[in-house]
């Protein structure tokens, strides 16, 4: 069988990476969720006290990038890789809402996503590989195979993040989930640098009606056609 890159992008909270990482395990190919790097990232501004509600210290970040190490380590008994930031496990501490406030405003600066991208590039260039985000197809792999973009409404992603974080604990109320995830949805489509958009060859998969098994099998027959 033929290696292809599959692209997939959209909105936060559409469910891409559950689909992206269904996708990998089943075709044997790696999974790379980009937005753990853009996460993780934001953690470390976070805790350099570079970015808070009242100010973003940018210049500082942008020195400080070379200092920055992601990696991503497969863990056998989770089934998926866990992102690590200079050699330590970040998985939950970038999943939190706090996070979520400030990676947008992390992932409009061009140095960021520059670093970021060319770490994406390098770690697709064997192809077999699925890789989730918001300029998967536009920007990271314009030549990939197969590009999925992904969308619901608002209300239905905000639902689906909400269920997500109180499930694991987190005081959060559903407004706040709603606002940050259009908060977000704003941000990433109207900043300078690579804005979410979907790319003219991207297949757009609407998932407010179609549950996990559908979509699954529909992104599977378009693989199949593509392979
Ligand atoms: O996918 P996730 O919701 O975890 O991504 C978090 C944030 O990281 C997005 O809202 C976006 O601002 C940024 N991001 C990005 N480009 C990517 C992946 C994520 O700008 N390829």
């Amino acid at each position: 069988d033929k290696k292809i890159t599959i692209a997939i992008d959209g909105f936060s909270s559409t469910g891409k990476s559950t689909l992206a990482k269904q996708l990998a395990n089943y075709l044997g190919y790696v999974y790379v969720d980009t937005g753990a790097m853009y996460r993780a990232v934001a953690f470390f501004a976070m805790q350099n006290e570079l970015i808070s509600t009242e100010f973003f210290d940018k210049e500082s970040l942008i020195k400080s990038l070379p200092s920055i190490k992601l990696q991503f380590k497969f863990n056998a008994d989770l089934g998926f890789a866990e992102m690590y930031l200079n050699d330590v496990n970040v998985e939950t501490e970038i999943r939190t809402i706090e996070v979520s406030r400030f990676v947008s405003k992390v992932a409009e600066v061009s140095e960021v996503r520059a670093k970021l991208v060319e770490q994406q590039k390098e770690m697709g260039k064997d192809k077999a590989i699925v890789m989730d985000g918001r300029d998967i197809g536009t920007v990271v792999f314009p030549e990939a195979e197969l590009k999925i973009f992904m969308t619901s409404s608002a209300i239905t992603r905000a639902k689906r993040r909400y269920d997500e974080l109180v499930a694991k604990g987190d005081d959060v109320t559903f407004e706040e989930v709603l606002k940050n995830v259009e908060e977000r949805d704003y941000i990433d489509t109207n900043r300078e640098d690579s804005p979410l958009v979907m790319a003219n060859d991207a297949v757009e998969i609407d998932n407010s009606y179609l549950n996990r098994k559908e979509q699954f099998d529909v992104v599977l027959e378009l693989v199949n056609d593509t392979t």
